[in-house]
């Protein structure tokens, strides 16, 4: 495992992105929701550092596997009220970007009046959707990041860094 992005390096990518939140949705009460599970970690000093009024709830994602591969349902069953409201989305890792797609028409159809999206890594060159991300902590290369929130398999979200998985990693994981 090779750690890619510090927690140091981490903490001031999310004081520049909270900076960039506060001044654009300066004067809006906020109604931040997370998607679950690998941004929990994210949101947490994420908000921590919104010095703002807002809201926070959650929203899961999840793909199904089998003979419906790669389409998405939402579990809304914990998200609060969000007509009306000026909505910030927040993700860990925007890759193809079907999933923060999935959760932007499902929060769509609720009617609030404004969704803006916020992730902490991008992975360059493998987006399959037309949305963009409002913020953006890093750009990173096309590899399998673990910590900070992200997980393998369940384990390794509790890193404070952002580790990329190296193929020998994931054959030991096998091998466990
Ligand atoms: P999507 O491809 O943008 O829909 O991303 C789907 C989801 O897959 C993300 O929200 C993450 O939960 C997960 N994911 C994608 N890439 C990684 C990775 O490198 N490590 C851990 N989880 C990932
Ligand atoms: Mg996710």
């Amino acid at each position: 495992m090779r750690v890619l992005l510090s927690a140091e390096q981490i903490q001031s990518s999310i004081d520049r992105l909270a900076a960039e939140i506060r001044e654009r949705e300066a004067g809006r009460p906020l109604t931040v929701i997370a998607v679950m599970t690998g941004s929990i970690i994210f949101l947490a000093d994420l908000i921590r550092k919104l010095d703002m009024p807002l809201r926070v709830g959650v929203i899961q994602a999840r793909s199904y596997l089998g003979t419906e591969r790669g389409s998405l349902s939402v579990n809304a069953d914990m998200l609060p009220d969000v007509a009306g409201r000026d909505v910030l989305v927040v993700d860990d890792i925007f890759d193809t970007g079907h999933t923060l797609l999935e959760v932007l028409s499902f929060l769509d159809d609720l009617g609030p009046r404004s969704i803006r999206t916020a992730v902490l890594v991008l992975k360059q060159g493998k987006q399959q959707v037309a949305l963009r991300p409002d913020y953006v902590g890093f750009e990173i290369p096309d590899v399998f990041v673990v910590g900070y929130g992200l997980d393998y398999n369940d384990a390794y979200r509790n890193l404070p860094y952002l580790a990329a998985l190296e193929p020998q990693d994931i054959e030991s994981e096998r091998a466990s």
